[in-house]
């Protein structure tokens, strides 16, 4: 035993004298401090890290067994299900993988609403991070075609035909995305190489950006107080602890039951009655029949839901160019956050009223938007829409002036605990 550490010991020695390997673990983790008073939502960024594991490495198998050819996708995709070993499993943990991600990735981006972890001097941290969300739309988007089912093929068209409404180059540039008139096999076999090689590779280098500007500013905490203006003699923040042993051990207890709640639905839920893999799926790709009812998958639905409340024709705009517009808007609007927020304080324990009903009222709005976008429009649902989506791009519109205004309460020293 002994042998095999003196062993482990040399050959890191030997690495370190070549590589700055205990440079890199000291920095990021044994000798970098955190604040000591992380709660539950800080288990977010490390669970976003977990589902991107899981989805490299059971796509990495996926694409073993998957074609990204038009007439052979969706039947390479039932083979996995049920002549692969082990294929039903790597399938459903990389499309509850899906779903999962945005789950946590939206809890990770409230977390950074409710402390103002967006807020000086946490900008491109914050920015770093929107990318990575628009990223992982996108990757998403690319992987919802690869089963080739209906609502894929459908869903793709729909979205796509969306850069039809864009005046003078629309139609061009639908053709140029497509690679043909409709979306066919050319799409496919494009959407399959920015899926498996162009987005992943980009969103793993964005990550890597997040962490490094993270530990260069140090985390914001429930308090949102910086640890950094008060050290101890040694320069060691007072409220701060090593990452390693404290966090490290802290976040395996909550990788650990976010893989039984993770294992719990793959394994009894894969589906979660059509909101993970919807029904419509199940049917291979017909371009001559289109769904009754086309929906995306529920992580889209809020911005769907924006961009068909839009049904008025002003400014000599058509309503789905108003659509387009909205919808692009609704999500680049988080970009600016860091901006509009002009609160002194930055977490939600020491902000006023204003703030804390405003906040509750947008994450109404965005579930109201989220579940309307599921269903097909009615005239009352696309009212309900249109009311939600004003108050949506209100929340932002507002902020500059109700943050300022609001009543803060005295923000403490030191950390409370
Ligand atoms: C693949 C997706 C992502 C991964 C793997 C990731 C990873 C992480 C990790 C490990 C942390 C430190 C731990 C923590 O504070 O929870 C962190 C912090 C942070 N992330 Fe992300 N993140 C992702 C997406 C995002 C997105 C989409 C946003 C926002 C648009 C974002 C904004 C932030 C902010 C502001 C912090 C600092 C929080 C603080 O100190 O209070 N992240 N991220």
């Amino acid at each position: 035993m002994n042998g095999i550490v003196k062993g482990l010991v040399g050959l890191r020695d030997w690495v370190d004298d070549r590589f700055p390997l205990m440079q890199l673990w000291n920095d990021h983790m044994g000798c970098y401090y955190a604040p000591k008073n992380f709660n539950f939502w800080y288990y977010f960024g490390v669970l976003s890290l977990v589902v991107l594991t899981i989805q490299i490495i059971t796509g990495i198998w996926l694409v073993m067994s998957y074609k990204p050819d038009a007439s052979l996708a969706f039947g390479s995709v039932e083979y996995i299900m049920r002549d692969v070993s082990w294929g039903w499993l790597i399938r459903y943990m990389h499309s509850t993988g899906a779903s999962f991600f945005f789950i946590v990735v939206y809890l990770h981006m409230f977390r950074g609403l409710l402390y103002g972890s967006f807020k000086k001097p946490r900008e491109l941290i914050w920015i770093l991070g929107m990318f990575i969300y628009l990223s992982l739309m996108a990757e998403a988007f690319f992987g919802y075609l690869l089963p080739w089912g209906q609502m894929s093929y459908w869903g793709a068209q729909v979205i796509t035909s969306l850069f039809g409404a864009i005046p003078f180059v629309g139609e061009t540039l639908l053709e140029w995305i497509r690679g043909d008139y409709v979306v066919s096999d050319i799409t496919l076999n494009r959407f399959f190489s920015f899926h498996v090689i162009a987005l992943p590779f980009a969103i793993a280098g964005l990550v890597v950006l997040h962490i490094i500007a993270l530990h260069e500013v140090g985390s914001n905490n429930p308090d949102g107080v910086e640890i950094k203006k008060h050290k101890d003699a040694d320069g060691k923040p007072l409220d701060g602890i090593p990452f390693h042993p404290y966090y490290t051990v802290k976040d395996s207890v909550g990788v650990v039951v976010f893989l039984m709640v993770f294992a719990a639905v793959v394994f009894f839920a894969p589906e979660m009655g059509g909101y993970f893999l919807e029904h419509n799926n199940f049917i291979p790709a017909d371009p001559l029949k289109t769904p009754e009812h086309i929906a995306p998958v529920w992580y889209f639905t809020p911005f769907y839901s924006i961009l068909r409340a839009n049904t008025v024709n002003f400014f000599g705009i058509p309503a789905k160019l108003w659509g387009v517009i909205f919808m692009g808007l609704g999500t680049m609007v988080f970009f600016l956050l860091p901006w509009l927020d002009r609160s002194p304080v930055k977490s939600i324990r020491y902000r006023g009223p204003i703030f804390k009903t405003a906040l509750g009222i947008f994450v109404v709005t965005f579930i109201i938007l989220g579940y309307l976008g599921m269903l097909p429009p009615t005239d009352m649902r696309t009212l309900v829409a249109q009311i939600c989506t004003i108050i949506y791009f209100l929340f932002f519109i507002l902020m500059p002036f109700y943050t300022k205004w609001d009543q803060t309460k005295p923000v403490p020293d030191r950390v409370t605990g």
